[in-house]
């Protein structure tokens, strides 16, 4: 036992001395971290040198040191002249905070775009971690309302990962977004874990994380109490696991919504495992627009626990944000649908909400082992839980399923 830990560590020192891991901390830049001074050059400074010296023989780290509140104004790190390799990538260490400027008015930005305020681009192996928050103290933003504002047309999402490949956030906070915490858009194999993200459950499309034209991503092990979606799955997203999330407050985990002003929008190949949904408004939900075409399908939700959630089960391609939508008859195609043991309380009656199209209904729906009761709000009431189905095709339940759903084949 001795001697294997003896080589244990005789062989880990010998890897420390073969990949040489260059710190580039934002101090050493010029970055101050006193939550006054702008530090967003030195950012983009200590960035530049630690990507610079990438190759095949070192792992720069570009270091945000702890206990300290770096102030800065949207950025972009370009990781398109980094040269990362399979065992030598680059770190971004945040173990310190990142705040953007508190009042709206005070970000700047060239044109109105106002897309984000943390753009990480074209990086091909990156880590992202630390003990850091990332807190875009988004809140003089919610208010905002598009006709009124001069600076920016929308709100903002904290942190995008764009055009990017094999990168792993993990144990980082997010906190307060003007908007989305965090976008992943054209990406694949991307690795989350352990996030931690929080905003006030009333804020406004807060959404935790948001995935669109990418595959291959996994997030796994992260609260998300938000005012929106803690995860939503948007178009051109294939191959997505989702597992061991605490979601709530928020609206749930959302695929779409899809085939908004007529769209082709596609999903496929999601699973989304061991989930707790404590008082949202959604647990996993599917929503479509009327009017769209494309598909949601081959979606797997198992291991599903509600806590007082109002919609736990919902299926809604009648998705419309505002009060009144046309009725069309083209929709987005939704079909292989497994809903694998989902159980805890309902805060509305209808626990399971299957509300497909005519023209085009849910096809293949399964559901197996489910169920959910009825928050007991009053002594009178009683547990009992019901559902809503309308234009479900092909749907089959197998084992015991509660509330009953009529429109589903009992197969065993
Ligand atoms: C998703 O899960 C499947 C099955 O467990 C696994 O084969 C696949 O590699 C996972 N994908 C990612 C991106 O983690
Ligand atoms: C028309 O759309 C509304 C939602 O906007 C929906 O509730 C209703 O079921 C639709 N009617 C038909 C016939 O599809």
């Amino acid at each position: 036992m001795e001697l294997f830990f003896l080589i244990l560590i005789i062989s880990l020192q010998f890897l420390q001395i073969n990949s040489s891991s260059k710190t580039f901390n934002v101090l050493d830049y010029g970055a101050v971290g006193d939550g006054n001074t702008e530090d967003t050059q030195a950012f983009l400074d200590a960035w530049k040198a630690a990507c610079k010296s990438s190759n095949s023989k070192t792992s720069p780290i570009m270091l945000v040191p702890p206990g300290k509140s770096f102030l800065l104004q949207p950025f972009t790190l370009d990781g398109y002249d980094c040269k990362s390799t399979k065992t030598n990538i680059i770190s971004i260490v945040i173990d310190g905070e990142l705040i953007a400027p508190k009042d709206r008015w005070a970000w700047k930005y060239e044109g109105k775009q106002c897309r984000q305020w943390i753009l990480l681009k074209h990086m091909k192996g990156l880590v992202v971690k630390g003990s850091g928050t990332i807190n875009a103290q988004g809140n003089t933003w919610w208010d905002l309302c598009t006709n009124e504002e001069k600076v920016c047309t929308r709100r903002p999402t904290s942190l995008i990962l764009e055009d990017s490949e094999k990168v792993h956030i993990k144990n980082i906070a997010f906190k307060d977004s003007p908007q989305m915490h965090m976008a992943i858009e054209n990406s694949k194999y991307v690795f989350v874990k352990n996030l931690y993200i929080e905003a006030p459950g009333d804020s406004p499309n807060t959404d935790g994380i948001h995935i669109q034209h990418s595959r291959k991503i996994s997030i796994t092990s992260s609260s998300i109490r938000t005012g929106d979606d803690c995860i939503s799955i948007g178009d051109g997203s294939y191959r997505i696991n989702i597992s061991k999330i605490a979601c709530g407050p928020g609206h749930g985990i959302s695929i779409g919504s899809l085939g908004k002003h007529g769209n082709h929008e596609k999903v496929e190949f999601i699973h989304v495992k061991d989930v707790t949904f404590t008082d949202t408004t959604n647990g996993v939900r599917i929503k479509t627009w009327q009017g769209g075409s494309g598909y949601a399908r081959n979606i797997i939700f198992e291991g599903i626990v509600s806590r007082g959630s109002l919609n736990p089960i919902i299926i809604d391609q009648f998705y419309c944000d505002h009060e009144k939508c046309k009725n069309q008859t083209s929709a987005v195609k939704v079909s292989n649908v497994l809903y694998n043991r989902v159980s805890g309380t309902s805060k509305s009656k209808i626990a399971v909400n299957l509300a497909c199209s005519e023209t085009e209904p849910c096809r293949n729906i399964l559901m197996k082992d489910i169920k959910l009761k009825s928050i007991i709000e009053d002594e009178e009431e009683e547990d009992i839980t019901s559902s809503y189905c309308k234009n479900v095709v092909d749907g089959h339940k197998d084992g015991s399923v509660i509330p009953n759903v009529p429109c589903l084949k009992q197969t065993n």
